[in-house]
């Protein structure tokens, strides 16, 4: 069904410093069911390939190396309007403004190292989804 999936991982900087348990707690106690998961560690390729619309960027290098350097958890999440819930319950991509209680406020570090990544649009849910998993790998 359109509309109901999203793609998330939580980052080298909340994997390293074991906020692994409590961020998967936050997001089950939302309403999202884990649809696909895995711990996985992307080499500086595929972390770039993952990346390639900011390509552009002046942050592009940095964000490479940041998302290359440790383990990451990446999952495929369902729920209605998962793509739009999921961004309010991660906050805003600057921790300094996100909203106090989202993932964000509570575990990111600063606006590149910032614990979680939440798909954009439902478009994009399914590219990044299908980037990281094989179907026989959702459930
Ligand atoms: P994410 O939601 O994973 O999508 C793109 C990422 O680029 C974003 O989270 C940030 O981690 C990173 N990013 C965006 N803007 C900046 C910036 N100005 N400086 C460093 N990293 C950034």
């Amino acid at each position: 069904m359109a509309g109901n999936r999203t793609f998330t991982m939580i980052k080298p900087d909340a994997v390293a410093a074991g906020h692994i348990g409590a961020i998967l707690a936050q997001i089950n106690k939302a309403g999202f069911r884990i649809v696909a998961m895995k711990l996985t560690h992307l080499s500086a390729q595929k972390a770039g390939e993952f990346y390639a619309v900011h390509k552009e960027r002046p942050f592009y290098g940095e964000l490479v190396e940041f998302m290359s350097s440790g383990p990451i958890v990446a999952a495929i999440l369902e729920k209605d309007n998962a793509v739009a819930d999921f961004r309010t319950l991660i906050g805003a991509t600057n921790p300094a403004n996100a909203e106090p209680g989202t993932i964000r406020a509570l575990y990111a570090k600063s606006m590149g190292e910032n614990a979680v990544h939440g798909s954009d649009s439902d478009e994009n849910a399914a590219i990044e989804g299908d980037f990281h998993f094989a179907g026989v790998e959702m459930f």
